[in-house]
């Protein structure tokens, strides 16, 4: 415990140094060492002040979040509440100035130890925030009620309710933060900050200045209630299905409308509730898959990579574009190489028309729009290919025209140059034999648009070198993506799953379901959109035209039954938004403005009819059932044949790659909150009713005979 929190004196001041790595989280011991050393201060003559900091490069991220695993009911969370909203009265009531020193973050618990604190100093660069409810919870100690009289109702809403971080300086605006330290040349950032709060700290006790946040009046009751009001109509659009960020509002109104002592109590209650919640496992599992993700066995941390310093894409369709796009957005230079110049001026200006729109949206300015644009360099050669660091084809879905251009970026480019595929479903290990260097290949698996999904699909050939992975899931970072590293197996990990996932919303349909149904129950579950609705803007045409090519190739996206329906859409030139008609019509062309169709509803009983299927009423839960049974035994399949390192990396590419409710974990995390045996019993009822395309993944059979699930040490050990 010494180490974790050191106390020293400085000038007459107590400085209390919270050394916890890497981000100095509140563990148990980190609380019980900042109290003593808080009491130990008070109670020390050579200290006529206290100054809060934290070691390293941060103060305090907040509470450690692998603790909440230990809070198991609602009552046990609650009792253990009362002893940290003790500790932090205990501190507020310090009879010396406390003085919080804020540089990197102080998020969550530790911005409710800062406010705890009588006054709040940072460098221009820190942020505060309260990102518990990204977490699933609200704040749990305290901050739903000091941080109202700091800052008024409206902010702390924001901040309760949207997690973002703030600034420093907009932080001081809001009166969250008291100071900033400035920064003198020559000396390093943390002692300016500590230097900087000695003298704020000396300052207040020379004026006997104690300000206690619990004690600071609450602004206007009429505003507030005008605010609390206003967050909660926002966030019955924006929050649908989700507990913890209204929990958030009921809690700082309680604090507004009974006082500090009422609503603490009201926080903790609310807090109890949330963190033993499904919503906040769900949560804290994809914080921890997400920072897994980038671990991969047999790649050790300190294997070496190369800088990505000029990147080119061949192939300036919807996705080359978008991959360029992405490039640039980072500040790589990249190449954007097509056939003729008609196919490059029309790659050009998709990439324009998007840049037009992130500008429109206030999110880029002109100069910044230039500047990146300039980065893009159109060509129809491959001159300059000699010169870059990694080429990423993305070409059309033609396993020839792949080899093809394979084999010529083996000739054009340096031999430690990265290539890699685009593709969705081709076998990476053909182009890496075509190119004449397959340890230097690889699949980089973008999903649409390109420039804005975060998932990036690392997919590993046979031969792939280890430092052409470790380069790709660093480049992914730069690039603002979560890179996962996946096996090259058909369809790889996402696609592969979602087969099974839009078949089993076909069979649904043919069976009785309405396409607006299956859509609604979907995006209630908290899809962004709906199956159809997601392969009307997609285009039916794409996976019609990969569909036909798989055929000739003599290849299927999943086994067993395949529903006619789509197919018969793509002859009818139905191709979605963009030609006015698909699963659904518009208004015209391009429209979103939907309304059901009762055309398809008749191609859906026809060909139901054809496969002797007789139609029925469908129950909502029927529909969820179907198809999240459909992703977790798939998905026990990738994770059992070795494609996906973890469960928690499917998880990590449902949720980024096709905005899978982060509230319910990802596909194989939803699978265990329902139970593995639930899951195995339903498979079984589905082969009974459906057929052998409902085999269960040995796999899942096995998890549940051993009792285990897909997050055991040795799930994938077969
Ligand atoms: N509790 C436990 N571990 C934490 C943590 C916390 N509050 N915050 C970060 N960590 C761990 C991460 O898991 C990671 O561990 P690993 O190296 O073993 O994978 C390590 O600290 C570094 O975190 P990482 O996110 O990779 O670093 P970063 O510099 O990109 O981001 C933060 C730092 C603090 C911004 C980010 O970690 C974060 O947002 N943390 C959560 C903050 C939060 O929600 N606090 C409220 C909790 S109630």
């Amino acid at each position: 415990m010494a180490d974790l929190v050191r106390y020293e004196l400085k000038d007459g001041v107590a400085v209390i140094t919270i050394d916890n790595p890497p981000v100095n989280a509140l563990s148990p011991a980190v609380w019980e060492g900042i109290d003593h050393a808080v009491q130990r201060a008070v109670g020390d003559p050579a200290a006529e002040a206290i100054v809060l900091i934290g070691a390293g490069t941060t103060f305090i991220a907040g509470a450690d979040i692998k603790v909440f695993d230990t809070l198991k009911t609602k009552a046990d969370s609650f009792a253990r509440s009362a002893g940290t909203h003790a500790l932090l009265r205990r501190m507020e009531d310090s009879s010396k100035p406390l003085v919080a020193a804020i540089h990197g973050n102080a998020l969550g618990g530790g911005l409710e130890v800062a406010q705890a604190c009588h006054f709040r100093v940072a460098t221009k660069d820190a942020k505060v925030g309260q990102p518990e409810v990204l977490l699933g919870i609200i704040p749990g100690a305290g901050g739903t009620q000091r941080l109202p009289r700091l800052a008024g109702a409206r902010t702390a809403l924001e901040m309760c309710t949207d997690g973002k971080p703030v600034p420093t300086p907009k932080a001081l605006a809001a009166g969250i933060i008291d100071h900033i330290v400035p920064e003198r040349e020559g000396f390093s950032r943390a002692d300016d900050l500590l230097a900087g709060a000695i003298a704020f700290a000396k300052d207040k006790a020379r004026r006997r200045e104690i300000r206690k946040s619990r004690e600071v009046p609450n602004a206007d009751a009429a505003a507030s209630h005008d605010a609390i009001a206003a967050t909660r109509a926002a966030l019955g659009k924006t929050a649908r299905g989700l507990r913890a960020p209204f929990a958030a509002v009921d809690a700082i109104e309680a604090g507004i409308q009974h006082g500090f002592d009422k609503g603490s109590e009201r926080e903790r209650a609310l807090f109890a509730e949330c963190v033993v919640s499904n919503e906040s496992k769900a949560l804290r599992h994809l914080f921890f898959a997400e920072r897994e993700v980038a671990k991969v066995p047999d790649i050790p941390k300190d294997t070496p990579t190369r800088e990505i310093k000029r990147a080119a894409v061949v192939g300036a369709g919807t996705m080359g574009g978008g991959i360029a796009m992405t490039y640039a957005n980072a500040g790589i230079p990249v190449l954007l190489k097509e056939v003729d110049q008609a196919a490059l001026d029309r790659g050009l200006a998709t990439i324009r028309k998007n840049y037009d729109v992130t500008m429109s949206k206030g999110k880029m300015t002109q100069e910044q729009v230039d500047r990146t644009m300039a980065l893009i360099t159109p060509t129809t050669t491959y001159d300059g290919f000699d010169e870059v660091d990694i080429v990423t084809e993305a070409v059309f879905e033609n396993l020839d025209l792949k080899k093809a251009t394979f084999a010529e970026l083996g000739k054009v480019t340096r031999p430690d140059c990265i290539l890699a595929s685009n593709s969705s479903t081709l076998d990476i290990d053909q182009f890496a034999q075509a190119s004449g260097r397959p340890a230097q290949v690889l699949g980089h698996h973008y999903f649409s648009p390109a420039n804005v999904m975060k998932l990036l699909e690392i997919v590993r050939g046979r031969e792939t070198r280890k430092e052409v992975i470790a380069t790709s899931l660093k480049l992914a970072k730069k690039l603002g993506k979560v890179g996962v590293v996946v096996g090259n197996c058909f369809g790889f990990v996402a696609n592969r799953m979602l087969a099974y996932y839009m078949r089993e919303a076909y069979l649904l349909l043919e069976e009785g379901a309405s396409v607006e149904q299956i859509d609604r129950v979907l995006t209630e579950f908290g899809l962004p959109v709906g199956p159809f609705g997601m392969q009307d803007i997609a285009g039916i045409d794409v996976g019609a035209r990969i569909r036909q090519y798989l055929a000739s190739i003599g290849k299927s996206r999943a086994e067993g039954p395949q529903s006619a329906v789509p197919d018969r859409l793509y002859e009818m030139g139905r191709y979605g938004q963009k030609t006015g008609a698909g699963w659904y019509k518009y208004d015209a062309p391009g429209s979103r403005n939907r309304t059901p169709d009762p055309l398809v509803e008749q191609i859906a009983a026809e060909e139901a009819a054809k496969r002797g299927v007789t139609r029925r009423t469908i129950a909502d839960d029927e529909i969820i059932a179907r198809i999240t049974t459909a992703l977790a035994n798939e998905g026990a399949r990738v994770l059992q044949d070795g494609f996906a390192t973890r469960a928690g990396d499917i998880d990590i590419i449902y949720a980024y790659g096709f905005g899978f409710p982060r509230h319910s974990g990802g596909p194989m995390f939803y699978a265990e909150t329902v139970g593995l045996d639930t899951v195995l019993a339903r498979v079984k009822e589905y082969r009974g009713r459906f057929g052998a395309y409902w085999d269960a993944a040995p796999l899942l059979e096995r998890l549940v005979a051993e009792g285990r699930g897909f997050y055991s040490e040795a799930a994938v050990q077969t």
